[in-house]
């Protein structure tokens, strides 16, 4: 039998998550691990202890017990000083640790000469840690929960509606900072018919925010917010007087702010000052988010709503706990990865590889020495930046091969040699000739013109459009077929009107068809 996985009840108060599901502990016996639980764990996140025996995990009957018998012990908050008591020499813990914020935490687990995984600490910008990690997984959950804690309090839809009695304009969210948190709340405000708009310090994430049906917001102050590795920066004080300005303007029009703005080692930013509460229409809902780390709200109180202004003010710190069944399902399945990770050979036994970025990351003490914080991980190179030539050709043209622009003489040359061509032609062939010539000539100038401009990823629609427009066409059908308007013009023979006909009956499916595929060519690029 391999290693014994323990999962203690947590005992944070209020904490209502457990670190692994009755689902997981059957693919964690599957990678040759004993699992034991301990009474009443899963209990507030509604899984009782006979789903955990039912699935093969064995139960503990206090915490002792369980922190005895166990050489693995999955855990969700950081161990308080009573359970770093329970460990034992040689044993493993995985849970969050914040090591920046817990010095003493990280001098007691050293002393007790244990090895000690921080889930915090994944290196999130590997691509291959990215299943493992629990900040985004949680982070998740609480954009979420943020939305659903605003409705409960707000007093009205969050769709506009329009009934006999009236019409009720949609609810307007203001979302602070669009990381892995805002964007979910983007994503669930705007799904439940809110006009959001979001801004952000990193303009990278305006897209994002699109994407999700959102409106970004930007401030106008030209400063890049990014800080490195996908985090926000301090920003100078002229950017934050003037993300000021754009904040009391979005106070007075909105109905629910929701902040998650963070910097990573720094007190939250205070982006929401009391006078913008004050100046919030009644019944207005802020959930402060980062409340735990301060808050972006000058009147927030942490774990608490608060009425302040006629505004009500959620400052809870527990919105993961509050979907506790499926944060514990996610961050279960987010702690089954690592323990893949950990145990590639799937008898039960694992390696803390030092070597691997993703491990090296998470891993914050070491058989009691401290090996936190960890070198950056070795990311693969940038991509080298395109030759100039290159993005001029890409830009106008977008494929073939990057060429070159043309020196001055050349096109002056082309240019003459052009007009004289031109001078030649006008001066010999016929007038007709040259009427129809001219009109040719601007035809291609005006297509070269309009393609030209057209982004190499909407050619292909392009290409249908054409294909409908060329069907213009079917004016010299409609012309056969006409009964004469104007006197002395001849009625068409019966075969030639037949022609015409059928030319009509073509041309309607090249036209109808044609803009009927471009428009749901297009509608593939809206979102
Ligand atoms: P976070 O929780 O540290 O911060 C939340 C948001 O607040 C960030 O978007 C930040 O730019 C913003 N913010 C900070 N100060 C602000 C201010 N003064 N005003 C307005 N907004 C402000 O960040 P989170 O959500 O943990 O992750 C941030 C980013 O990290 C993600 O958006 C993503 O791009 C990146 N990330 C990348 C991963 C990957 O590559 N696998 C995984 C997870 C995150």
């Amino acid at each position: 039998m391999g290693l014994t996985i323990g999962v203690p009840r947590e005992v944070f108060p209020g904490e209502k998550r457990v670190a692994t599901v009755p689902e997981v502990v059957e693919r964690l016996l599957k990678l040759g691990f004993a699992v034991a639980v301990e009474s009443g764990a899963g209990a507030q996140a509604n899984f009782d202890d006979a789903a955990y025996t039912a699935a093969g995990a064995s139960i503990a009957d206090s915490a002792a017990a369980l922190w005895a018998s166990a050489d693995v012990v999955f855990k969700v908050r950081a161990p308080s000083s009573d359970e770093v008591g329970l460990m034992h020499e040689g044993q493993t813990l995985v849970s969050f640790i914040w090591p920046a914020q817990s010095a003493d935490l990280m001098t007691a687990l050293s002393a007790r000469k244990v090895t000690v995984l921080a889930m915090d600490c994944l290196p999130r910008m590997l691509s291959r840690a990215q299943k493992m990690d629990a900040l985004t997984s949680m982070a998740g959950i609480s954009g979420y929960r943020a939305v659903i804690e605003a409705a409960n309090v707000f007093g009205r839809f969050f769709s506009g509606q329009i009934t006999a009695a009236g019409k009720v304009p949609p609810a307007k969210v203001f979302i602070a900072g669009a990381g892995v948190a805002g964007l979910a709340a983007i994503g669930t405000a705007a799904s439940m018919g809110a006009i959001v708009r979001a801004n952000d310090t990193r303009a990278e994430v305006a897209d994002q925010v699109k994407s999700l049906g959102g409106e970004f917001v930007q401030v106008d102050y030209a400063e890049e917010g990014s800080g490195g590795g996908g985090y926000a920066k301090v920003m100078s004080e002229g950017f934050q007087q003037a993300q000021r300005e754009m904040y009391a303007k979005q106070a007075r029009e909105v109905d629910i702010i929701i902040t998650t703005a963070l910097i990573p080692g720094k007190p939250a930013p205070k982006l929401i000052t009391a006078e913008m509460v004050a100046s919030m229409k009644a019944g207005s809902v802020i959930v402060d988010m980062a409340a735990e780390q301060g808050g972006n709200c000058e009147l927030t109180e942490p774990g608490k709503a608060v009425v302040k202004h006629g505004v009500t003010i959620i400052g809870y710190t527990d919105l993961t706990s509050r979907l506790a069944k499926q944060a514990s399902t996610l961050y279960g399945t987010n702690l089954f990865r690592l323990a893949e990770e950990l145990c590639k050979s799937k008898d039960g036994v694992i390696n803390v590889n030092m070597e691997d970025d993703a491990i090296r990351g998470l891993t914050v003490i070491k058989d009691g020495a401290v090996t936190w914080p960890a070198p950056p991980p070795k990311l693969p190179p940038a991509p080298a930046p395109k030759p100039a030539a290159a993005v001029v050709a890409k830009k106008g043209h977008g494929h073939g091969a990057p060429s070159a622009p043309m020196s001055g003489s050349k096109l002056a040359a082309m240019f003459a040699i052009a007009a004289a061509l031109f001078w030649f032609v006008g001066a010999n062939a016929p007038p007709a000739f040259l009427g129809h010539f001219t009109v040719f000539v601007l035809a291609c100038f005006v297509g070269y013109m309009v393609v030209w401009n057209v982004t190499p990823s909407l050619h292909t629609p392009l290409m249908s459009v054409t294909n409908a427009i060329s069907s213009i066409i079917v004016i010299g059908a409609l012309v056969q077929i006409a009964p004469p308007a104007v006197a002395g013009v001849s009625r068409p023979d019966e075969l030639i009107r037949w022609i015409a006909i059928v030319g009509i009956a073509l041309t309607a499916v090249n036209m109808f068809g044609g803009f009927a595929v471009t428009r749901r060519m297009l509608a593939m690029f809206r979102k």
